[in-house]
C-alpha cells in the first residue's frame, strides 16, 4: 500500500508521459485526497480490469467506499492487452521511481560551486563593464559571487571591476575578433554562470545597407557569442549554465534595426543547437524590451514606447536582471527564450 505516493506517482506519470493512459492499478489509497480531477470513466466497466483486481478508493471522510472509477488520460479506443501489460509495467516502475523521492533530494541547487568553507558561485559577464552587464555584475559580487567582467579593452575592464567591488576580475575581450577569444579568456579557471551581454550599435538600413557594420554585427553576436561558449564550456561546473542576451528587436523591427533584428533572431536559433550540444548544462536567451533606466534610453522625453507597454512604463534593468538570475538558477529551464518586455508584444 502507498501512503500518499499515489497521488504524487499518478500526477508524475501522466507529466512524464502526456498523452498516454496511466492509472495506478491495483493501488488503494489511503490518502484523503481521491483521484478527482483527473477524469472519471463513463461507467464502472474499467474498474481493476487491467488485473482483475478490485480498486477501491478513500473518501475524504476516510471511509473505503467505491468511488466512481478515474482513469486519467484515457485515449480513445483503448490499448490492446500488450498495451495494457506494457503500460502496468511502465506504470509500476514509474510510479516506485517517484514516490521515492524526497524534495531534499531534487537537484535545484542556486549557489553550487564550494571553494573552501563557504558556497561560492563563479559568475562571467562577457560585456559587463556597460549597462545590463555592469548591473548584473553588481549584483552578483553583492552576494559574494567571484566575479569576472569583460571589456573590449583591459584598461576600462579593469578601471570598472574595481568601481563595482575590489573582488571582481576585468579581462579584456573582443568578440568581434572570435580568434582572439581562447586566448583572451585563458585566465578563466571555472565557470558556473556564464551570461553574454556584449553589443555594439552597428545600426543600419537595408536602403544604406552598411556591409562592414553587418558583419562587425553578426561576428560579434553570433560567432563571437558561440566561440565564447565553445572556449569556456571544458571549465564549466557540473551546475553551471549560460544566459544570452537576445532582445526584443527580433519580434519588433525599428529603422535601423536591420543587423540587430536579424542578430537577436539569431540568438534564439543558437539556443537551440547549444542546448543540444552542451547538455546537460543549459542555455537559454533573454530578449528584454526597451530598458526605460538604461543609460541610452533614460532621458528620453516621453518615450514613445511607453504608451505601447501594457504595464505602463518601460522595464527596469534590475527586473532584466532578476529576469536573467533565474534563467541561471533554476535548474529544470532550458533552451528557452524569455521576453521581459513589458508585455509590449501583445499590443
Ligand atoms: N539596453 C536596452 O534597452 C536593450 C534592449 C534589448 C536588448 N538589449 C540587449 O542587451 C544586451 C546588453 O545591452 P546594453 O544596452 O546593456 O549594452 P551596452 O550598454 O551598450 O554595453 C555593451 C557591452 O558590450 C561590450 N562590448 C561592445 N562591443 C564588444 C565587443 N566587440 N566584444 C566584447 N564586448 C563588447 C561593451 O564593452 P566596452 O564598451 O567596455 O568594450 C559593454 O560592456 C545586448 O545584447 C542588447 O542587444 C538591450
Amino acid at each position: 500500500m502507498l501512503d500518499a505516493g499515489p497521488d504524487l506517482a499518478v500526477q508524475g506519470v501522466a507529466f512524464l508521459f502526456p498523452g498516454r493512459e496511466f492509472g495506478l492499478t491495483g493501488v488503494t489509497s489511503t490518502s484523503p485526497t481521491t483521484f478527482g480531477g483527473w477524469g472519471h470513466a463513463a461507467d464502472g466497466k474499467a474498474d481493476g480490469n487491467r488485473t482483475g483486481r478490485r480498486r477501491t478508493q478513500t473518501t475524504a471522510d476516510g471511509s473505503n467506499d467505491r468511488l466512481p472509477i478515474v482513469q486519467p488520460f484515457r485515449g480513445t479506443g483503448g490499448p490492446s492487452g500488450r498495451d495494457r501489460s506494457w503500460a502496468d509495467r511502465v506504470d509500476r516502475f514509474v510510479a516506485a521511481r517517484i514516490s521515492r523521492i524526497r524534495p531534499h533530494r531534487i537537484p535545484y541547487r542556486p549557489y553550487v560551486h564550494r571553494k573552501g568553507p563557504r558556497i561560492v558561485t563563479t559568475s562571467i559577464i562577457v560585456g559587463g563593464s556597460g549597462g545590463l552587464g555592469r548591473v548584473l555584475a553588481q549584483r552578483f559580487a553583492g552576494r559574494g559571487d567571484t566575479v569576472i567582467i569583460t571589456s573590449r579593452t583591459s584598461e576600462r575592464a579593469k578601471t570598472v571591476a574595481v568601481e563595482i567591488a575590489r573582488t571582481v576580475r576585468g579581462l579584456a575581450v573582443d568578440l568581434s575578433r572570435p580568434e582572439t577569444i581562447e586566448g583572451a579568456l585563458s585566465d578563466v579557471r571555472e565557470v558556473d554562470n556564464l551570461v553574454i551581454t556584449a553589443i555594439t550599435e552597428d545600426f543600419t538600413t537595408l536602403a544604406d545597407f552598411d556591409i562592414a557594420k553587418a558583419i562587425h554585427a553578426v561576428t560579434t553576436k553570433l560567432v563571437g557569442y558561440t566561440e565564447t561558449v565553445r572556449v569556456l564550456h571544458d571549465r564549466f561546473t557540473p551546475g553551471a549554465s549560460v544566459v544570452l542576451f537576445g532582445g526584443l528587436a527580433k519580434e519588433r523591427p525599428y529603422p535601423g534595426s536591420t543587423m540587430v533584428t536579424t542578430i537577436n533572431a539569431g540568438i534564439t536559433g543558437l539556443v537551440k543547437t547549444l542546448a543540444v550540444q552542451i547538455a546537460p548544462h543549459r542555455v537559454n536567451a533573454i530578449h528584454p524590451g526597451m530598458v526605460g533606466d538604461h543609460p541610452r534610453w533614460r532621458d528620453v522625453p516621453e518615450n514613445p514606447q511607453v504608451s505601447r507597454t501594457p504595464i505602463g512604463r518601460l522595464v527596469t534593468m534590475a527586473e532584466v536582471a532578476d529576469a536573467t538570475d533565474f534563467l541561471l538558477h533554476n535548474t529544470g529551464v532550458n533552451a528557452q527564450d524569455l521576453f521581459v518586455d513589458g508585455g509590449v508584444r501583445v499590443t
